[in-house]
């Protein structure tokens, strides 16, 4: 479990986050999700570590992060796993050299042991056989099943994921949101997703938080999401026509049920036996 306390960053007088808090469950997609420029990506990385809150602090499973001693916040360190956006994968390596990188960079394994590792988390990922290939040989979803195989070698207790499944097409990017979905849950990992995709809400998202111009404006999971009354998040919700039609045809399904029950309750009331 990861537990964020009003966690503030401001850039150059800027304020992109002003005092979040929440928790993030282990097992569990945790989805932050959020329009452009929300702060998505700088509160992922305030977590991680790789921007500095001006206020605020992490926990994990209940270690001290945050301006912790350097040796601890290492300790954390070694078992976060990160798949950047756009994969992030090093051009001049071979899809065996991107995933082994971590486990050369964090762990004492030896080259057979590293290469054992490296050969599971491939076939993890469903690309077996592919440690010769170059990045530029490999397509969009392909690049994103080496990134999360890299993210998950050192055997991650935590897996960050900013925007996973952007540039891909619908079928892949659901594949994706599969993977991770069962790689978390397989290995009991606590997973963070930045998102703007709903898509990956209805599929996913086990809890949600909801940014908006730095604050949490709301949090639950995906069965509560598309009831809120949260005029910023309908906002967010339904600025596609699909989540419209898909909220209207839901709601006449309701009224007809409601209709359907009336109707019933008539009838058994009519029926009843006098007395
Ligand atoms: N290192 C930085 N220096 C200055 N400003 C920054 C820095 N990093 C982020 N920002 C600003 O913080 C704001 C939030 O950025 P962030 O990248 O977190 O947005 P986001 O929600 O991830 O958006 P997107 O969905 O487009 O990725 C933006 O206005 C951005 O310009
Ligand atoms: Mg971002």
């Amino acid at each position: 479990m990861i537990e964020i306390h009003n966690i503030h960053k401001s850039f150059g007088g800027k304020k992109v986050l002003d005092g979040i808090s929440g928790v993030f469950e282990t097992g569990k997609i945790n989805l932050l999700l959020g329009a452009s420029g929300t702060g998505k990506s700088v509160l992922l990385k305030c977590i991680v570590g790789l921007i500095k809150p001006d206020l605020g602090s992490v926990t994990f499973d209940g270690t001290y992060f945050t301006n912790n001693k350097l040796d601890i916040r290492q300790e954390i360190r070694r078992k976060i796993g990160m798949l950047f956006q756009g994969s992030a994968l090093f051009d001049s390596m071979t899809v065996e050299e991107n995933v082994d990188f971590p486990l050369k960079m964090l762990t004492n394994m030896s080259r057979k042991e590293r290469i054992e590792r490296v050969n599971f988390c491939l076939k993890r990922v469903g690309l077996e056989g592919a440690n010769r290939k170059m990045p530029s040989e490999l397509s969009g979803g392909m690049k994103k099943r080496v990134g999360i195989a890299r993210a998950i070698a050192p055997n991650c207790t935590y897996l960050f994921c900013d925007e996973p499944n952007s540039g891909l097409d619908p079928q892949t990017a659901l594949k994706i949101d599969e993977l991770i979905k069962e790689i978390t849950e397989e290995y009991n990992i606590t997973t963070i997703i930045v998102t703007h995709d709903m898509n990956s809400v209805i599929e996913i998202g086990d809890k949600i938080m909801f940014l908006f111009e730095g604050k949490k404006l709301w949090e639950g999971t995906k069965d509560e999401i598309m009831d809120t009354d949260i005029k910023e998040l309908n906002d967010f919700i339904f600025a596609n026509r699909l989540m419209r039609d898909a909220k209207r045809i839901e709601e006449e399904d309701r009224e007809e049920e409601q209709e359907r029950e009336a109707e019933e309750h008539a009838r058994l009331e009519k029926n009843k036996p006098a007395g």
